[in-house]
């Protein structure tokens, strides 16, 4: 199995760690060059309110159903997770999942005026009670790749009144997603949309929307932003209210880096990537190396077989994550790099 976008790639490591960092596509490393050429040149400051929409468009490509206006752009899914915590009645209960990232939890957690239950990921449909606000959750597990059983989850919080928040950090771009499913949706671009650390999306659905609210607006969640800079009047109508002011050179590798995926379709790399991971598991199955069990790109082992300094050794970058050893495929990667790290897992 090849890679995805042959050329479009220049790793010089067998690079296994797109669940941490996602590698950057070279058409997006030529555009981010020409930008900071503009702007050393003092012609052009990098960004731009065109390079924005497109980037709110190129999402909801990812997430049928939603439209530009249920977009909102920040930094970091922490910060954009902060308005659904603020939107809670004081008290309101929040579920979550047990070892779950903490970008996803903290703002509940840290709140002050909220009540945070866990449950184990496999029992999460089950625990969501007459008394639960929101569950929180990541789609996929960032420290092991598992899935949490979606349709499940939608049955339960429909059935219990509860609005659902999924963290799509580790899913989008490989797994098809739809609006319908969730009432916010909140993702890093960085990772599985080859796209920058800067650079994170939430969609609300519009239903939910009443119940966010706007943590640190500052000009750019204006509803005319050029023109209330110095004259507030009021804040955006459409999610772009919880919009904190992006960083233009992120914006346009997020853009960039969601466009290729879309140009590939989510379904073509899901299946290129779950190959890939399906290979590693029988391979590690055949050395007697147990996996953490799904049907993920993410795969991890118990860090006494990963060998952490042996996988190294051979110059495969993978990261080691709660004595796990996690390992992620994804466009760039081929049979090769799988039958890499299996022949370093195996050496005695
Ligand atoms: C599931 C998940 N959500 C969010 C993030 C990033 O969170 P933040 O943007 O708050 O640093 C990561 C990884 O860094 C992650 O694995």
């Amino acid at each position: 199995m090849k890679s995805l976008l042959p050329g479009e790639f220049a790793p010089e490591t067998v690079y296994l760690d797109t669940a941490a960092f996602g590698l950057p596509p070279k058409r997006g490393l030529t555009a981010l060059h020409a930008a900071l050429h503009d702007w050393g040149a003092g012609r052009r400051t990098p960004g731009g309110d065109d390079e924005v929409d497109r980037l709110r468009a190129g999402f909801t490509r990812l997430l049928p159903g939603a439209t530009p206006d249920d977009i909102a752009i920040a930094n970091t899914v922490g910060t954009l997770v902060g308005p659904i915590a603020a939107g809670l009645p004081a008290g309101a209960e929040v579920l979550v999942a047990e070892g779950d990232f903490a970008s996803v939890t903290n703002p509940f957690r840290y709140h002050g005026n909220l009540r945070v239950r866990t449950a184990p990921l496999e029992r999460l449909a089950q625990e969501v009670r007459p008394s639960t606000a929101l569950v929180a959750v990541s789609l996929a597990q960032s420290a092991d790749g598992r899935l949490v059983d979606l349709a499940n989850l939608r049955t339960a919080t429909t059935a219990h009144n509860a609005h659902l928040l999924l963290d799509v950090s580790q899913a989008a771009g490989w797994l098809p997603l739809h609006f319908a499913d969730a009432d916010y949706w909140v993702c890093a671009t960085f990772k599985w949309l080859l796209g920058a650390r800067s650079v994170s999306l939430l969609a609300i659905n519009p239903a939910a929307a009443e119940l966010t609210h706007p943590t640190s607006p500052g000009w750019y969640a204006a509803a005319d932003r050029w023109s209330e800079m110095y004259a507030p009047r009021q804040l955006a109508t459409t999610a772009r209210r919880h919009d904190s002011t992006p960083d233009g050179l992120g914006v346009l590798a997020a853009r960039i880096g969601l466009d290729l995926i879309d140009e590939l379709t989510v379904e073509a790399v899901g299946a290129h990537d779950l190959a890939l991971a399906q290979r590693f598991r029988t391979g590690l199955a055949a050395l007697d190396i147990p996996a953490v069990p799904g049907d993920s790109p993410i795969v991890t082992i118990p860090g006494e077989y990963g060998r952490a300094d042996r996988v190294e050794a051979a110059d495969i970058v993978a990261t080691t994550r709660n004595n796990f050893l996690r390992f992620a495929f994804h466009v760039h990667n081929t049979s090769d790099d799988v039958d890499r790290a299996l022949t370093a897992l195996g050496e005695k």
